[in-house]
């Protein structure tokens, strides 16, 4: 390999994508995500900027995301070119590309941001690997064996893996040679190659499979962003874990009906109050926001706002959920008391479960609602009012400071 291929190399990060398949939770696609205290995109960015060899660092975004990439990178937003994507992988590579035009680099790394585990070590294969007439992609053999499936779902072959590899990126080529490849994928109408070795295979430029890494897998379903957090949190003494409660009381006045932990109850009184007064979702919200400091119901939601007249509760619950996520905060339980003489909860109580659960993007198992009388004592007592009291566990990133 010739010298000046290695001295000019650029790496693209392509970010642009909406991560459907692993979700948003409020927070962002999923280069936009906390794992181990750090969000994705920041992880693979930063491991591009200080490699020795990569010279100059595009990344590409999708045009709404500029803000919460800013808030992602921090320090590190200066440290690079950002330019806007487009509707497919393919389409967001070649933006990458034209954005390297102005002053090409003799080879160019495209590496996918929903791959942070990316090391040094596969950078480099891939890069001492490019040779001005071929690419290099970094893959790992098929250990599974495998099979192909018939139309009716079972085993219609086995399938010799002996020469199968799956492909990882960074994938590597001269510059020059990927761009007119792209835009000739382009111009004959093809928007449907998944990496840009297919692209490179197309238009005749060879390309060399070197070694990756397990670690480096893609970011594609939740239970990935679970994996990746677990794979750096496992370092971790002491888990970040917060409590937060709540407490919340409404008297009744008039009415036919209460609605209590997101469930509406016929009863011979309502709960007075701007919303709809559900007094358990209002110490739940309470208890959610105390887990990181962020104010309190009233802070957020002013009983002196007319937006918030009759509104509905579960809107103060899951934007409380939202900010704990937006701060990389993992909602592990909530558990509402509702303290009253009348309505009976009972009956309601698998149907209070289930809103709360949905409210919070959480598993029912996680969410409780517990009840008790005030034995007829106290204002509670005297039926004059609902009183409730939550608590919530968030696990947020990284761990306990010192
Ligand atoms: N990507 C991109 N522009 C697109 C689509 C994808 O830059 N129009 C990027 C993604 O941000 C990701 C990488 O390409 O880093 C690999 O794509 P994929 O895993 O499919 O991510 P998403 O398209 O975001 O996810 P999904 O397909 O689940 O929506
Ligand atoms: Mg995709």
């Amino acid at each position: 390999m010739t010298t000046s291929l290695r001295q000019g190399v650029a790496a693209i990060i392509l970010a642009a994508g909406r991560g459907e398949r692993a979700g948003t939770h409020g927070a962002g696609p999923k280069q936009y995500r906390f794992a181990g205290g750090r969000t994705v995109l920041a992880r693979t960015v930063d491991t591009f900027l200080s490699h020795a060899s990569v010279g100059r660092v595009v990344l590409v975004i999708h045009r709404d995301d500029r803000t919460l990439c800013e808030a992602a990178l921090g320090d590190l937003f200066g440290q690079v070119a950002v330019v806007e994507g487009g509707a497919t992988r393919q389409a967001s590579t070649l933006e990458g590309l034209r954005a390297l035009a102005g002053s090409a680099p003799d080879s160019v790394l495209i590496h996918d941001a929903a791959r942070p585990f990316v090391d040094e070590a596969t950078i480099d294969r891939v890069i001492e690997s490019i040779r001005p007439d071929r690419g290099a992609v970094a893959a790992l053999p098929v250990s599974d064996t495998l099979k192909r499936a018939g139309a009716s779902g079972q085993i219609e072959a086995t399938v010799d893996r002996a020469a199968l590899w799956s492909a990882q990126t960074p994938q590597g080529f001269p510059y020059a040679a990927i761009l007119a490849a792209h835009q000739q994928a382009a111009a004959t109408g093809r928007h449907d190659f998944t990496d840009d070795a297919a692209i490179a295979e197309a238009a005749g430029l060879a390309v060399a499979l070197v070694e990756g890494s397990p670690d480096n897998f893609k970011i594609t379903w939740p239970h990935d962003l679970a994996r990746a957090d677990l794979m750096l949190s496992s370092r971790i003494a002491f888990p970040d874990v917060r409590t937060g409660n709540g407490y919340d009381v409404h008297a009744f006045e008039p009415g036919n009906r209460v609605m209590l932990c997101g469930v509406e109850i016929p009863h011979s009184q309502r709960l007075c109050g701007h919303s709809d007064a559900d007094v358990g979702l209002h110490a739940l919200t309470d208890a959610l926001l105390a887990t990181c400091g962020a104010g309190d119901i009233g802070t957020h939601f002013p009983p002196s706002d007319p937006r918030w007249k009759g509104a509905a509760s579960r809107i103060f619950v899951a934007h409380a959920a939202a900010i704990v996520r937006e701060r990389g905060g993992r909602i592990a339980n909530a558990d509402v008391t509702l303290i009253c003489e009348a309505p009976k909860v009972a009956p309601h109580r698998t149907a209070m479960v289930a809103a709360m659960a949905d409210m919070l993007g959480i598993a029912a198992e996680r969410v409780s609602v517990k009840a008790t009388t005030n034995e007829r004592l106290g204002f509670v007592g005297r039926g004059e009012g609902i009183a409730a009291i939550a608590t919530a566990t968030v696990v947020y990133p990284g761990a306990l400071p010192e």
